[in-house]
């Protein structure tokens, strides 16, 4: 049976593939970085997540959660420390490597081993919003998808969230809306690169 490159070794402290880094180039000529999230970037989340406006929280989580929460130790340090079995959690940052190194968004990919689909969720922070950010990590978290093996990316948004819709249709994205306030976004993804 083949297995995929994301289904190795030890739980949690599983490296992440080296090939899900890469930098990207904004419109604007803003060099980033897109990489996997790291232990050391608890701090730098808490700044995301200070940045982050009520609204886009509650798009990305379907519900208020308050800063404290957000940035309890405990939270972060558990998003920090991904298990790459199951989860792909990928952050674009911008003066990577230097003293103020900022994380302007973060994305997840949830899979359960040996299922076809992928599950994505991504937030971009609000000052960085509209610049295409979110379209490069949503690229990004498509390409992971596919070198986890996966056929089928799959996301869930608030049918008021017509942005990420937007970005989602961009991208190719089909939407299922449903009958509770939310659309399923669904990318069927062939083997192979596919362009940003
Ligand atoms: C949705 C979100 C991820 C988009 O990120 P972004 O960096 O602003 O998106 P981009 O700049 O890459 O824009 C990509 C496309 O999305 C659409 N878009 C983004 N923001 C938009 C807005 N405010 N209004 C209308 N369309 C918008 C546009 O089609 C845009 O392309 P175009 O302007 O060239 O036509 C961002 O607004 C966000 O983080 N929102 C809160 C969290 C969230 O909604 N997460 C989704 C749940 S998984």
């Amino acid at each position: 049976m083949e297995t995929s490159r994301f289904e190795p070794l030890e739980p949690a402290t599983v490296e992440p593939p080296g090939e899900l880094s890469g930098a990207a180039t904004l419109p604007d000529g803003t060099a980033l970085l897109v990489r996997p999230i790291r232990p050391e970037d608890e701090p730098r989340l808490a700044r995301f997540h200070a940045g982050l406006s009520d609204r886009s929280v509650y798009q990305r989580y379907f519900r208020p959660i308050p800063l404290a929460q957000r940035v309890r130790h405990t939270r972060l340090s558990r998003l920090c420390f991904a298990d790459f079995r199951t989860e792909i959690p990928l952050v674009v940052v911008r003066g990577a490597g230097g003293p103020d190194e900022e994380i302007l968004a973060v994305g997840r990919l949830h899979r359960d081993p040996g299922r076809p689909e992928a599950e994505f969720a991504l937030v971009v922070a609000d000052a960085w919003q509209r610049r295409g950010v979110g379209a490069v990590l949503l690229a990004r978290l498509e390409e992971a998808a596919r070198l986890a093996g996966c056929t089928r990316l799959l996301g869930t948004l608030l049918a008021e969230n017509l942005p990420m819709q937007r970005l989602c249709h961009r991208r190719g994205f089909a939407l299922h809306f449903g009958s509770g306030g939310e659309v399923t976004a669904e990318l069927a993804l062939a083997p192979g690169p596919r362009p940003a």
